[in-house]
């Protein structure tokens, strides 16, 4: 097997690495023991630095990088391929019309062959050198993941800013409190498991902002044995954070499902307020076809439904779907589904509060109720239908 490839540069160039290497602990020639799995957006400067002091770092250990592009503008993708030419330890994936972190993290784990897969920063903020210590917990069997912690001894935060600091604390302290687990660092985006134990969980995860451990962690249902090892969180070398409004409401949604059960997520919230959004545009268009265009009140009234049901698709599409944003013919054929779910919803509502207002002739509690039931109809059948999320 071995003279097969022996025109292709050897997978760990440093000698002596050949005998340690795969062969005993996969039974597989050919598969890196450790992939390391680096999502980026925006870091042409910091990967190359970073693969240097992991070829250090990891001297002796056959392992190979998997960098996950989300086709950065500022072209990561093609610096990192032109490494890879050189180095066939390195491959990177470049996602299109795709952005998120987790959804890059798991991409990058499923695309690995290794028994253990490591996720790590690409802007140098996480400590390499702690690499071969996770790798030796993971080795001795007894534990499933090992998570690199800023906040137990020995590990810190220094390079924080206060406010960042104040703020890493207090979102520390929420996954704790409301999700019950027990990480001391549940935020960490520096961790190294066993690839067999996220390949079942991987399609039950969320590709949405960075909550990828704690997701993972979560959707185990404690069934990983973990480790933690501590570090010294560093300052980003080049670039900046991409860690903005998105991902922390991303999160707070994260913690609102689980305080309610699931039943009130970020999406569905995001929902009931582009619908209300689409109150105002209903009645602002309403009032113009009325005064200005002197339409009678059943067109006018026709006019502005279409235009909120054609203004909640777009914002829903926009931001509610982001992650399975419509385009072309699709978007079309989607825009006419959402009207006919739309306007079921409307009937269904009217219906119902017609019916309870002859019951119970409370005009609020009625309108409330209809309006209600046909946010969560069209919630629920857009979500299936329109942008099917399973
Ligand atoms: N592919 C891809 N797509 N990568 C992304 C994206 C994205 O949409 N957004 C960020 N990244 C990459 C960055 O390029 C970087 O390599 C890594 O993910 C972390 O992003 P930063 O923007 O540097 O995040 P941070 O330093 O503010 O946040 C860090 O600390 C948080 C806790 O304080 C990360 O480690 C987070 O995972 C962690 O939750
Ligand atoms: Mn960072």
């Amino acid at each position: 097997m071995a003279e097969m490839f022996s025109t292709l540069p050897s997978r760990s160039p440093s000698p002596g690495a050949e005998a340690k290497g795969t062969a005993g602990a996969t039974g597989a020639a050919g598969a890196a023991e450790l992939s390391i799995v680096i999502p980026t957006f925006k870091e042409r400067d910091n990967v190359p630095v970073l693969l240097q002091r992991l070829d250090k770092a990891l001297a002796g250990i056959d392992w190979e990088a998997i960098i996950v592009d989300d086709d950065s503008p500022d072209d990561t993708a093609t610096v990192v391929k032109e490494i890879s030419r050189r180095d066939p330890r390195v491959r990177c994936l470049r996602r299109v019309n795709r952005r998120g972190l987790a959804g890059a993290c798991i991409e990058g784990m499923l695309f690995s062959a290794a028994p253990f897969v490591a996720v790590i920063d690409a802007d140098l903020q996480h400590d390499e050198t702690v690499l071969p210590r996770m790798l030796g917990i993971l080795r001795s069997g007894e534990k499933d993941m090992v998570v690199a912690s800023r906040y137990i001894d020995g590990g810190n935060t220094q390079s924080f800013s206060k406010a960042r600091g104040a703020v890493s604390r207090v979102a520390t302290i929420l996954a704790q409190r409301v999700t019950g687990v027990r990480l001391s660092d549940p935020m960490s985006g520096f961790f190294m498991m066993r690839r067999e134990s996220f390949d079942p969980l991987a399609d039950r995860l969320s590709t949405q902002g960075f909550k990828i451990l704690l997701d993972i962690v979560l959707t185990a249902r404690g069934r990983l044995r973990i480790a933690e090892e501590p570090y010294s969180f560093g300052a980003r070398m080049h670039g900046e954070s991409k860690l903005d409004s998105q991902v922390v409401l991303d999160f707070l949604g994260l913690l609102l499902s689980k305080l309610t059960g699931g039943v009130v997520t970020s999406r569905f919230l995001s929902f009931g307020f582009v619908g209300m959004i689409g109150l105002f545009v209903h009645l602002a268009v309403l009032s113009m076809a009325l005064v200005v265009l002197n339409l009678s009140f059943p067109y006018a009234q026709a006019v502005a439904t279409a235009v909120a049901m054609t203004g909640n698709f777009l914002l829903n599409n926009m931001f509610t779907y982001r992650d399975k944003r419509l385009g072309g013919w699709a978007m079309l054929r989607g825009l006419f589904g959402f009207y006919a779910i739309s306007t079921v919803g409307a009937f269904a509502n009217v219906g119902l509060a017609s019916w309870l207002y002859v019951n119970q002739p409370v005009w609020w509690l009625a309108g409330a109720a209809g309006a209600l039931m046909s946010v969560v109809w069209n919630y629920t059948m857009a979500t299936l239908f329109v942008w099917r999320v399973k």
